[in-house]
């Protein structure tokens, strides 16, 4: 696999899920295809390899994926960012507003300190409150925001209107709802 590989090609458009008009993008099949996998890792890897970066945060579930593999290759350290009351020790909460009533993510409170430079990870970037969320759990323990990565970024969104100022890194875009 080389850089000309179309990372967009193992992503499955399924329509109408999980409700009617919603075109969703399955990562699926990238993940089963381990070239792609891994063609996916050494990009960003590429990307960020002179960042300075020390922590890579990202929520669960899907953020995982992609940020372990990431951490090791950069070789900083994995900070999961979990839905309320998964984490076991002292956590620090970021609320934020959703389309219809509010979420929840927490870290723990010694993941993140000042003089970090975060990465943030992230499957998909749509409307940007997932990674607003993780930016601000970041800054608010006193860490900088070195970069933020996201396998796919939906442009009709505009999720980066919430990630001014940030080295934003997208592998695959998509300019539309439709395939
Ligand atoms: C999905 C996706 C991103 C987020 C993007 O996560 O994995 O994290 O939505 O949307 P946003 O930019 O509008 O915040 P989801 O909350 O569906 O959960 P999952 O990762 O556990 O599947
Ligand atoms: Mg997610």
């Amino acid at each position: 696999m080389n850089q000309e590989f179309e990372l967009k090609s193992v992503i499955r458009s399924v329509p109408d899920f999980p409700k009617p008009g919603i075109m969703f993008r399955d990562i699926t099949p990238l993940l089963a295809n381990h070239e792609a996998f891994r063609e996916t890792i050494r990009r960003f890897t590429e990307h960020f390899k002179d960042s300075k970066i020390t922590k890579i945060m990202a929520a669960e579930a899907r953020g995982f994926i992609f940020a372990a593999p990431l951490a090791l290759e950069l070789n900083a350290s994995f900070i999961p960012v979990r839905k309320p009351n998964k984490l076991p020790f002292d956590t620090q909460a970021f609320h934020y507003e959703l389309e219809y009533g509010t979420d929840t993510l927490e870290m723990h409170i010694d993941a993140v300190e000042e003089g970090d430079r975060v990465l943030l990870i992230d499957d998909l970037l749509a409307t940007g409150g997932t990674i607003q969320a993780c930016a601000k759990l970041a800054e608010q323990a006193g860490a900088v925001v070195a970069g933020c990565g996201f396998l796919i970024e939906l442009d009709f969104l505009n999720g980066r209107r919430h990630l001014e100022g940030y080295d934003i890194c997208s592998l695959i875009n998509y300019g539309d709802e439709n395939p």
